[in-house]
């Protein structure tokens, strides 16, 4: 079978010449005799490696001095509560409810603050917006946002203006997807399983002023920020291979234009998709306008009408499914919704070729004619 294009929410497809590169590097990298996956961290041969993919990361990201580059484990999950440990001065902080990660965040700080407060949310309609909120007072230690909605296909196009309250974002589904103001937030954190890396790497760019010493002692050294940025994200051994897989990724990213030319790509294969979808009577996105992410495209058919008597549900059911069968057969995989979203999701991160929209867009168009 040859390649296929694969829509998967994560983790997802990489770039192909970073996969050729992986393969051909798998016996013998840079003439050491063994692939990195093998590389002892403490070794020479590593060292460069992991200061080299920090170096990428600051330069396309245009992070400044006085922010850390963290290399973590345990995935993004792991910050839910990671953030809450290290940022809490006064146990309040405020979070925007936009969707199923946004409330696991949520959830987690509740474990430990004393008040979580959700100052706006989108749950009124089933998460298909992202509020008005542009300014965000209070005496919080800090304020967390989702910015960009993997589930639900929402992104912020704004960032909110909260003062000197430290703002954090869960970057995950659209890190490098656009530029970004890194001075604008305190801390920001991404999964790497879809635009940066293969899974096993969190990268997390925090701002020195909120790394801390003065922790509660019950703070796991390995929860602790300042574990990590005191060695450098070798304080245990880091997740070597999926580091070396992001500094690839990462140079194809810059061969591409870096985060203007990613945003450029996206913009293109994004309006090409909800274009489509926007013209079309068998299909239609979810999100409103003005919301829509660059990167997570659900989309329901005509048979997604609302009705919920047994026999409306059957057939909704019976065209996603042959949806997501015949797209499969066609080599088009990974595009079935999320349960809470239903239909279709199709996920272009950054590694998604346009061909593979351009032939997504086909297969729509001839499922729609045979099934309307
Ligand atoms: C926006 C967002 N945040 C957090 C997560 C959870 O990430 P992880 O599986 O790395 O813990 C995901 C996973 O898809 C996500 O999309």
């Amino acid at each position: 079978m040859g390649r296929v294009f694969n829509f998967s929410a994560g983790p997802s497809t990489l770039p192909e010449s970073v996969l050729e590169i992986c393969a051909k590097e798998m016996m013998d990298c840079h003439g050491t005799g063994q692939s990195v996956m093998e590389m002892s961290h403490r070794s020479n041969a590593y060292k460069p490696i992991i200061e080299g993919v920090e170096a990428k990361v600051r330069e396309l990201m245009n992070v400044p001095d006085n922010y850390k580059v963290l290399f973590l484990q345990g995935g993004a999950s792991s910050q839910f509560a990671m953030i809450p440990l290290n940022l809490n001065k006064t146990g309040k902080a405020a979070y925007v409810d936009t969707g199923v990660w946004s409330k696991k965040a949520i959830e987690e700080a509740r474990r430990y603050l004393d008040v979580v407060d959700v100052v706006a949310s989108s749950r009124d309609r089933g998460c298909c917006y992202i509020p008005e909120i542009r300014k965000i007072e209070g005496d919080y230690d800090y304020v967390h946002i989702t910015l960009n909605n993997t589930i639900f296909g929402t992104k912020w196009s704004y960032i909110p203006d909260t003062g000197d309250i430290p703002l954090v974002a869960d970057i995950s589904s659209c890190v490098l997807s656009e530029p970004l103001d890194v001075t604008k937030f305190g801390l920001l954190y991404a999964g790497a399983q879809k635009n940066l890396a293969p899974a096993g790497v969190t990268l997390v760019i925090i701002r020195d002023d909120l790394i801390r010493e003065d922790l509660p002692k019950f703070v796991p050294t390995m929860f602790r920020y300042d574990t990590h940025s005191k060695n450098g994200s070798m304080f245990n051994t880091p997740p070597c291979y999926s580091i070396y897989v992001m500094g690839l990724v990462l140079d194809w990213v810059k061969e591409n234009g870096g985060a203007e030319g990613m945003l450029k790509r996206n913009t293109e294969k994004a309006d090409l998709l909800y274009n489509y979808l926007d013209n079309s009577d068998f299909y239609h996105a979810t999100v409103d306008k003005g919301s829509r992410s660059l990167m997570n495209v659900p989309f329901l058919t005509k048979y997604s009408t609302g009705a919920t008597d047994e026999a409306s549900l059957a057939k909704e059911k019976e065209i996603n499914d042959k949806f997501v069968k015949e797209a499969t057969a066609a080599g088009l995989v990974n595009l079935k919704g999320h349960r809470l979203v239903g239909g279709m999701r199709a996920s272009i991160y950054n590694a998604m070729s346009i061909d593979g929209v351009k032939a997504l867009i086909a297969f729509m168009e001839k499922f729609a004619k045979e099934n309307a």
